[in-house]
């Protein structure tokens, strides 16, 4: 795994100049619009990247995108690798080991997410504040090698709560209403069934969606300072449930993402 983490980082460093990104950005389903925002120096499809897996959802795009956001250099994914793809979690998550090796202090992570608040509506942005892992294995297990962390990491503020005030900050400076809550991180690729919200809610989460906790523990792991944000896209709440496709969930990201950008893009130029 080392071999593999410093032949891909050094053949991105041999196509790029030798960019040294500072902050790290994965980009959801429907949620690429902050895109548009960087300022891409180096743009490079995954089926290029050494090590790196193809991303084979509508709506998740291929490419690393090296540039500048709001005067930080960044290391963005548009589109993100998931374990329903039948990828294993260091698949998933070797992306995250890059951005480490190549220099990234700071990650922010978004998805779409269902929601089982009931104070949460359709359309709503929630910063994550913790997550449940329900994926049925961890990145982590395996052969830890020390270089990369601890072998048994603390998850105790696993979402930087300094870039949570930030973000909170922001949203309100800027009229954008946001809620905060716990993510749920299933395997997916089936929405749940109204029991399995129930459940959900009942374990404490607020939201619930198919990725990004595989590449919050890494980034943990890396000792990167984490802030994740959600677009509910949907409600499992009980009495409000319905029916949900991925094209539902696709259309509410884009129409909502703007928002989530903005929010983005200003902590992007706070964050140290
Ligand atoms: N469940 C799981 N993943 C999701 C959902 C959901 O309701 N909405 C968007 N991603």
């Amino acid at each position: 795994m080392l071999e593999q983490i410093e032949f891909t980082t050094k053949s991105i460093h041999n196509r790029s100049n030798h960019f040294k990104p500072e902050i790290g950005i994965v980009l959801g389903t429907g949620l690429g619009g902050l895109v548009k925002e960087i300022k891409a120096e180096y743009i490079l499809p995954y089926d290029t990247i050494p090590g790196f897996a193809l991303s084979t959802v509508e709506g998740h795009t291929g490419q690393l995108i090296l540039g500048t956001l709001s005067g930080k250099k960044v290391m963005a994914m548009q589109g993100r690798f998931h374990f329903y793809e039948g990828y294993s979690m260091q698949q998933i998550t070797f992306p995250i080991r890059v951005m480490k090796a190549m220099g990234v202090h700071s990650l922010c992570v978004s998805n779409a997410a269902g929601g089982m608040n009931p104070n949460f509506k359709v359309g709503e942005l929630m910063i994550i504040n913790d997550h449940i892992n329900l994926f049925p294995t961890n990145p982590l297990i395996g052969k830890n090698y020390a270089s990369l962390g601890p072998r048994f990491p603390d998850m105790g503020e696993t979402y930087d709560a300094q870039y949570i005030q930030l973000a909170k900050a922001v949203a309100k400076n800027n009229n954008i209403e946001v809620k905060e809550g716990v993510y749920a991180g299933l395997t997916g690729p089936c929405f749940e069934t109204p029991a399995e919200y129930r459940y959900l809610w009942r374990i404490g989460a607020d939201a619930v969606g198919m990725s990004t906790v595989p590449e919050v523990i890494v980034a943990k792991h890396s000792n990167i300072r984490v802030f994740g944000i959600s677009i509910i896209t949907d409600l499992g709440v009980e009495g409000y449930t319905q029916k949900i496709t991925h094209e539902e969930v696709q259309e509410v990201a884009n129409k909502q993402e703007p928002k989530m950008t903005f929010i983005i893009k200003e902590l992007v130029r706070l964050m140290k």
